[in-house]
């Protein structure tokens, strides 16, 4: 009993009659399948349509929607040790890691995360407190370094970037330096008043520094969470009208110094504020910002759609959830590709990230002292002493995170190198299991107009009884697409908590 997570996916390769689906990627339950391709010997070929089946899915190709710009994580100074770590122990499990982790070659055995977010800074997961610009009163920042961050996150981004040259890198402070701040440190507080406009010259400067390590910036965040003070970790809080006034300065800097394409991007924290924050921050500044970001840790998803109804031209990106130490490998799966990796995108997110990348089996290293992840944070990819000191990608020591995100990656990365993004189509199940299965539908463009399009499905089939006895039942589905039908049987696992 198998199949949980899949993603099916065609190509035109001959005219309308002839579809086909060619490219199975299955993650199972039980995690027999891991990531696994199931390329069919004999494609699976859309037929003239028959009766529908209990669980029958709708493809509407001319409804098109955003564009998804990448799947990632965050690379915490933390996350960025732990992989560095493990290139002066096991050079080749690295690069393979990375490999497994980054690539974006079409059909490679391979999740091609394409999207990183970078702490400017300290963060919650680093050796020590922090900023790029530590000597106080220095508002003209010519005692500005990028190298106060550690040598190691840079050498890690470069190394992701020579294995995915696609890689989009979204860097944010968690807190100014602590000169500027209230409370004299990075840990909790607020800027103080009279550092405001002095401030985005340091954000620039971040910008300009990562550019000057070779990485160039695809967007940067005013403030994470503005709404969190915590006096054990980099926080600092901040109204829309200061996150806006700040995001106004900081538009024109970028601006004038030949980066009019990085992107502005606002709020940066739950759901459950969507109507309220990033609505505001749009109606003191929305002209400087390409769209706000939300965390998974307070609210349901569907609060996107409050922000989207008021500002459907602004980009939403979903930034941040953790995983934890010790829960349950396949309820986390149904978890993130219902409320994150399939949800996420159906309330219009264009990008989806977890947070950490890596770290250690017990949620490691962590800042000290911080209460921060507290019972233990699970990364996308976890380090297993237990295993010869290796990372790896395997369910039950490590993480459920990577294969989830394989899983939505893998539908939208571009078939050309090169080439353009998937993009979220239209999709509905219906029928009396309209309810087992959850589904994504995306089409991905070619650089050459004479070649066709790839169309995929991201499938979760939940059909495990999980809240009463067990019983996990295989979804036969019919796919119904351009007056054309299909059939795959979605099998579901045994039980094996
Ligand atoms: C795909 O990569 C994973 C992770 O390294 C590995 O465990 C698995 O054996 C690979 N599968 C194939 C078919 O190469
Ligand atoms: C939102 O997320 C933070 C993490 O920054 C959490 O500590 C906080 O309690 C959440 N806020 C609300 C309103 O629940
Ligand atoms: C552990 O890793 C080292 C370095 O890659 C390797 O030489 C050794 O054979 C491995 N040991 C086991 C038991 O896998």
């Amino acid at each position: 009993m198998r199949l949980c997570s899949l993603i099916l996916a065609w190509a035109l390769t001959r005219p309308v009659a002839s579809q086909q689906i060619w490219d199975i990627w299955q993650t199972t339950w039980d995690r027999e399948e891991l990531f696994t391709s199931l390329a069919p010997s004999t494609p699976i070929n859309f037929v003239t349509p028959g009766p529908p089946a209990d669980a029958d899915i709708i493809v509407t190709e001319t409804t098109v929607y955003q564009t998804i710009n990448g799947f990632g994580g965050s690379l915490t100074d933390s996350s960025a040790l732990t992989l560095n770590n493990l290139k002066s122990t096991n050079w080749a499990n690295y690069w393979s890691i990375l490999g497994h982790v980054f690539s974006v070659a079409d059909g490679v055995n391979a999740s091609g995360l394409s999207y990183l977010r970078v702490p400017i800074g300290a963060s919650d997961f680093s050796a020590n407190l922090y900023s790029l610009d530590d000597v106080s009163g220095d508002t003209s920042f010519s005692k500005f370094n990028i190298n106060n961050a550690p040598s190691y996150l840079f050498s890690v981004i470069q190394d992701i970037l020579s294995i995915n040259p696609a890689l989009k890198v979204h860097i944010l402070p968690w807190s100014p330096p602590g000169w500027m701040k209230t409370t004299g440190t990075m840990n909790g507080g607020t800027i103080q008043s009279n550092y405001i406009s002095a401030y985005p010259t340091y954000l620039l400067k971040a910008v300009q520094g990562f550019v000057d390590q070779g990485i160039s910036i695809y967007a940067i965040s005013v403030q994470n969470e503005p709404e969190n003070s915590d006096s054990t970790y980099p926080t600092c809080t901040m109204t829309p009208a200061i996150e806006g006034q700040i995001g106004a300065a900081l538009r024109t800097l970028l601006n004038n110094n030949g980066l009019s394409s990085v992107k502005l991007v606002g709020y940066e924290h739950n759901w459950s504020d969507a109507a309220t924050y990033p609505v505001e921050l749009m109606e003191d500044d929305g002209s400087s910002y390409d769209g706000v970001a939300f965390h998974c840790y307070a609210g349901t998803v569907s609060e996107q759609l409050s922000f989207y109804d008021a500002y459907p031209n602004k980009n939403i990106y979903f930034t941040e959830c953790t995983g934890t130490i010790g829960s349950d490998w396949w309820s986390d799966i149904k978890w993130y590709m219902d409320n994150l990796w399939i949800g996420a995108l159906q309330n219009f997110a264009e990008v989806g990230l977890m947070f950490n990348l890596a770290l250690d089996g017990n949620g490691e290293p962590t800042l000290p002292g911080t209460d921060s992840c507290s019972s233990g944070c699970r990364p996308i990819v976890t380090e297993c002493r237990s295993q010869n000191n290796s990372l790896h990608q395997e369910g039950t020591h490590c993480t459920s995170a990577v294969y989830a995100l394989a899983q939505a990656s893998k539908a939208i990365i571009p078939k050309d190198a090169g080439g353009p993004w998937g993009q979220r189509i239209e999709v509905a199940v219906e029928g009396s299991l309209d309810w087992a299965l959850i589904v994504g539908a995306y089409t991905t463009k070619r650089l050459s107009s004479t070649d066709w399009n790839r169309y995929a499905l991201v499938v979760l089939n939940w059909d495990d009884s999980a809240s009463t006895v067990w019983n996990p039942v295989p979804v036969t589905a019919t796919i119904e697409f351009r007056g054309m039908q299909a059939t795959y049987t979605f099998p579901v696992g045994m039980s094996h908590l």
